[in-house]
């Protein structure tokens, strides 16, 4: 198989270590399919892979590819896949382990990849997977949200807090959060109330909720447990050791952890069809100019208010 470009790392390490290299793809496995990427969407999880925060789970191989969310063209299938097949374009996410989404081209396992809706772009398609599913598992799976319970979403307005916020109003439920003063308004847009400051004052609101939902990881155990009302439960996505501990003890902590299935990920695609889910694109970039891109993502933590988008064409 020819070469193509992707970006790639020799060495776990800062933004520095980010090449934009040739690479030959190898032909998808069984259970696997090959995707021509069109556009891909950078998460927080890109950088702590690279960084070497999971180790552990993304073992000492490289050169090691970047990136997960990819929306695009199946171009080829490994043996046992059935439900896609070459031509259909697809949005989904390589896995944790074998990443490189920031490709022309990308291998995934079947069952993390879905047909796109044929109205969203594929800007709009790759902005979806790791921040939909992610929210689709706290919101309807775990919490199992409906008309008439009240949900408390700490950093409201990210791409988890973002789409949990939508899913959960899209079920009947009413949405708190917090979010940046100045940003205050895009919550209200949205429908969330009451909108706080992530340095709120939790007496006010005590008691008002079913589920607490922190996506920043930082909303301390005592302020989510008044929020709660009598036999709520909180939900974390930013697992520590301590963290994880705590989630095994009886009580209304845990630690969620996204997974790839497909059934998910279809019905959040569907959703954002619908236009039940909308994630804005902050930024696009071509993939040749997404490293300096990705670096000002993870420093400065801007651009704010949306998605960063890379582009292959
Ligand atoms: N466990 C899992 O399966 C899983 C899956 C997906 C993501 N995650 C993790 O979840 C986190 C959120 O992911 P994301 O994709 O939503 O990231 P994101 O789009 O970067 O959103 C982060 C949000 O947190 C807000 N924030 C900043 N400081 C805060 C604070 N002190 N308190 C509360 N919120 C604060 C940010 O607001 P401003 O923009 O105003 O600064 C932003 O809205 C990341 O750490 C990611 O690695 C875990």
């Amino acid at each position: 198989m020819t070469t193509v470009k992707r970006i790639q790392y020799h060495q776990y390490g800062g933004p520095e270590v980010m090449r934009f290299e040739d690479f030959r793809p190898i032909r998808p496995g069984p259970g696997e399919v090959m995707v021509r990427v069109k556009a891909a969407a950078a998460n927080p999880m890109d950088w702590k892979i690279r960084n070497g925060e999971l180790k552990i789970m993304t073992g000492r191989r490289f050169p090691r590819g970047l990136g997960h969310d990819f929306a695009g063209v199946v171009t080829a299938v490994g043996d046992g896949v059935t439900r896609l097949g070459v031509g259909d374009d697809v949005l989904g996410g390589a896995s944790m382990k074998a990443a490189g989404a920031f490709a022309e081209m990308v291998v995934a396992q079947e069952k993390a990849v879905v047909t796109k809706p044929a109205n969203l772009s594929w800007e709009q398609a790759a902005a979806i997977p790791v921040v939909g599913l992610t929210a689709f598992q706290a919101i309807v799976n775990t919490s199992k949200l409906q008309a008439g319970h009240a949900v408390f979403i700490h950093g409201c307005l990210g791409g988890v807090g973002r789409s949990a916020a939508q899913l959960a109003l899209a079920r009947g439920a009413t949405v708190g959060g917090s979010c940046s003063a100045t940003a205050a308004h895009e919550a209200h847009d949205l429908g969330i109330t009451p909108i706080v400051e992530f340095d709120f004052d939790a007496t006010k609101l005590a008691g008002r909720f079913d589920v607490v939902f922190d996506t920043a990881g930082t909303l301390p155990i005592k302020t989510a447990q008044a929020l709660l009302k009598p036999g709520g439960r909180i939900i974390d996505i930013n697992p520590t050791p301590a963290k994880f501990v705590r989630s095994a003890l009886p009580g209304p902590y845990r630690v969620l952890i996204g997974k790839a299935a497909t059934a998910d990920l279809d019905a959040v695609a569907q959703a954002a069809g619908k236009g039940i889910l909308r994630l804005p694109v902050a930024r696009t970039v071509p993939l040749g100019q997404a490293i300096a891109a990705l670096t000002e993502l993870e420093r400065n933590r801007t651009p704010k208010g949306g998605k960063l988008i890379i582009t292959t064409e």
